[in-house]
């Protein structure tokens, strides 16, 4: 299946919903290989043809392992860039170019400085230029497009906004290259890689979608389920403008290329009994069921066969004999999800419940991709594991650094040189003033030098132990990893090695858990949260010797990413009101928590009116896991 060349068979029925060319993969890897192969070809045969080829450009995580992939060309195959142009689609207006998040530094280090393309063969909008400039080189870049020969290919990826280059809702069709001022949402996006929302520029230069759709071929490309759900309304949505991305349904050769997660809300796997005949096994009569319930409004118990048979459903009730025996097998499902006992009751039958009833104490690791992220998705059940009697620890993936504003660290820098000032400790007092003087050094915005990140890491770490104690757990039972990828990384383009396999290799084999809950198996693979769950997913995978293995279950819980829908749900902890103050209590003592983790609370809320409304229980909050292993 090619991914340039466009699809002339009829599509099969069951993506009757989609609206545009859309390939689902089963990850990031495997199509973003196939793309570079089939990009590295289009160059050859422009090069034979004696033409450039022209390359249209875009930055962010989404497009890295599609980069990877063709400097691995460049340097093991001899692919060469001499004959290549490119234009980037977009850059953050007022940044240098050596802003370590300008766009023109990300793909100097992501590509450019790897390949041997010309450097006059680059073309990235420049967001220096002054204000009152700003519209002739917004016109200048059109032109250069133009007379290159215009786009013979636009990678793309896609906002959660579902922007394409820049251009946020509101943007039309025939829009051109221009000054645009940034969504909340996508400020809030790029948050963390700005050291705070307050630092992410307000504008930005970006190619119109016009721009884009004048491009011969256009591969948008989303992974991980943050993507899902403005992915299904660009493919199977109407053509508006305050989606950019569903303008690409008008262009001939345009193509979705999608990982599962990314694709997961499009109706042949979010409905799949809508397009196609469905095995109706237990985990698809829930998700079906469920989500008939949720269309209606209705609590499972009061679906009848009309309901079914009007929905697609009556194949499903077939097997069932009626509404009400399918109602019931739901409702038992959902029913069995609910527990108290994360860690399992011990002395109970636990046939119908989500853990083991043995061993009574379980040894569990509670992971953490940053030091906060447990906290905020999990405390309340990371509180009631410590209750009831488990051995639990909370290990720290990475340090979490990079979340450390320069402001905390000045501050605690600066009580430790006066500290060290007013005691005649020396050594320290250089050390403290040494850390003063890189912060200075630096400025807002420069790569915080090894020293620097030490004490931001410290700070975090400090915190999170206040954090932990709110959660009840002791010091002694926080282990911080400080995985190398992310000591030597950035958001968004880490390099994670073997030595980071090693080291959770290590933590398994020591602790040799019962249980270990994690999260990132849905996210962004080049994710910070992706390359941890990766980390823990290979190290588990070579444990396959190791007796532990066999007894020890893998929960997922959802941090960044989208919350479990009801269906997906295997563990669902209620929390009482006052275990959900408890927690946001611990998730305040994090300086640098972000509003989306501030915010965390309102999702555990919104699982437990999800339960309610399916005719659960009501229940204050809800904590929800996944069984992955
Ligand atoms: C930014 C860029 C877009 C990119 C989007 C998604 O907004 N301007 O071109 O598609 O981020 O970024 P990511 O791939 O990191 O999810």
């Amino acid at each position: 299946m090619s991914i340039l060349k466009s699809s002339v068979t009829p599509r099969p029925v069951e993506e009757r919903y989609e609206r545009v060319r859309t390939l689902v993969f089963d990850s990031s890897s495997s199509p973003s290989q196939q793309l570079a192969a089939e990009t590295a070809a289009a160059i050859r045969k422009a090069d034979e043809e004696g033409r450039k080829m022209v390359l249209g450009l875009a930055t962010g995580s989404t497009p890295v392992p599609f980069y990877r992939e063709l400097i691995r060309l460049h340097q093991e195959e001899g692919l060469s860039f001499k004959n290549v142009v490119t234009f980037n689609l977009d850059e953050y207006f007022g940044l240098n170019r050596d802003h370590p998040e300008s766009y023109y530094r990300f793909m100097h280090d992501q590509l450019f400085d790897h390949i041997d393309i010309p450097e006059d063969q680059v073309h990235i909008p420049d967001g220096t230029v002054a204000v009152e400039d700003s519209f002739a080189a917004c016109q200048a870049y059109e032109t250069m497009i133009d007379e290159a020969g215009g786009l013979d290919l636009q990678i793309l990826g896609i906002g959660r906004t579902g922007h394409i280059g820049f251009n946020e809702p509101g943007s039309t069709r025939d829009s051109q290259t221009r000054m645009i001022s940034l969504d909340r949402v996508t400020r809030r996006d790029a948050a963390s890689d700005f050291l705070g929302e307050e630092n992410v520029p307000r504008f930005a230069i970006t190619m119109g979608v016009g721009t884009i759709m004048k491009a011969k071929r256009v591969v948008l490309m989303a992974w991980g389920e943050n993507k899902a759900e403005i992915v299904r309304q660009a493919v199977e949505g109407d053509v508006t403008d305050s989606i950019s991305a569903s303008f690409l349904q008008e262009h001939e050769k345009a193509t979705f290329i999608l990982d599962q997660s990314a694709a997961s809300q499009l109706t042949r796997y979010r409905c799949p009994w809508l397009v196609r005949s469905v095995e109706w096994d237990t985990k698809s009569t829930r998700q079906a069921v469920v989500w008939l319930s949720q269309e209606l409004e209705k609590p499972v118990l009061k679906l009848v066969d009309e309901d079914y048979n009007e929905h697609g459903m009556s194949e499903l009730l077939t097997k069932h004999g009626n509404a009400y025996e399918a109602n019931i097998d739901v409702f038992n499902q959902l029913q069995h999800t609910i527990t108290g006992w994360p860690g399992g009751k011990f002395g109970a039958d636990d046939t119908d419940r989500p853990e083991r009833e043995k061993p009574e104490s379980k040894k569990v690791l509670v992971l953490s991709p940053e030091p906060q992220d447990a906290i905020v998705s999990m405390g309340g059940t990371l509180e009631r594991l410590i209750e009831q009697g488990h051995d639990v620890t909370l290990v720290c993936q990475t340090s979490g650094n990079l979340r450390v504003a320069d402001a905390e660290a000045r501050t605690f820098a600066g009580v430790l040189s006066e500290m060290a000032e007013a005691s005649d400790w020396g050594d320290q007092k250089a050390y403290a003033d040494q850390i003063l003087s890189q912060l200075e050094e630096k400025g807002d915005f420069g790569i915080d030098p090894k020293n620097v990140r030490w004490l931001k890491g410290l700070i975090l770490r400090g915190e999170l132990r206040d954090a932990a104690r709110a959660c009840k757990l002791e010091e002694k039972q926080i282990r911080f990893l400080d995985l190398p990828f992310y000591e030597e990384g950035r958001y968004r383009r880490f390099s994670p090695t073997e030595a980071d396999v090693t080291a959770m290799s290590e933590i398994l084999e020591q602790f040799q858990p019962h249980q270990i809950f994690a999260t990132g198996h849905v996210a962004d693979p080049s994710s910070l949260q992706a390359h941890c769950y990766t980390s823990l997913a290979q190290a588990f995978e070579k444990a396959a010797k190791s007796k532990w293995r066999d007894d020890c279950w893998i929960w997922g819980y959802r941090g960044k990413e989208k919350a479990l829908e009801p269906f997906e749900i295997d563990m669902a902890v209620p929390m009482s009101p006052g275990q959900l103050e408890r927690k946001k209590a611990a998730i305040h003592k994090f300086q640098s928590i972000r509003q989306d983790e501030i915010e965390a609370p309102k999702s555990n809320r919104q699982n437990a009116r999800n339960y309610d409304s399916l005719g659960m229980a009501e229940y204050e909050a809800i904590e929800a896991f996944q069984r992955l292993g």
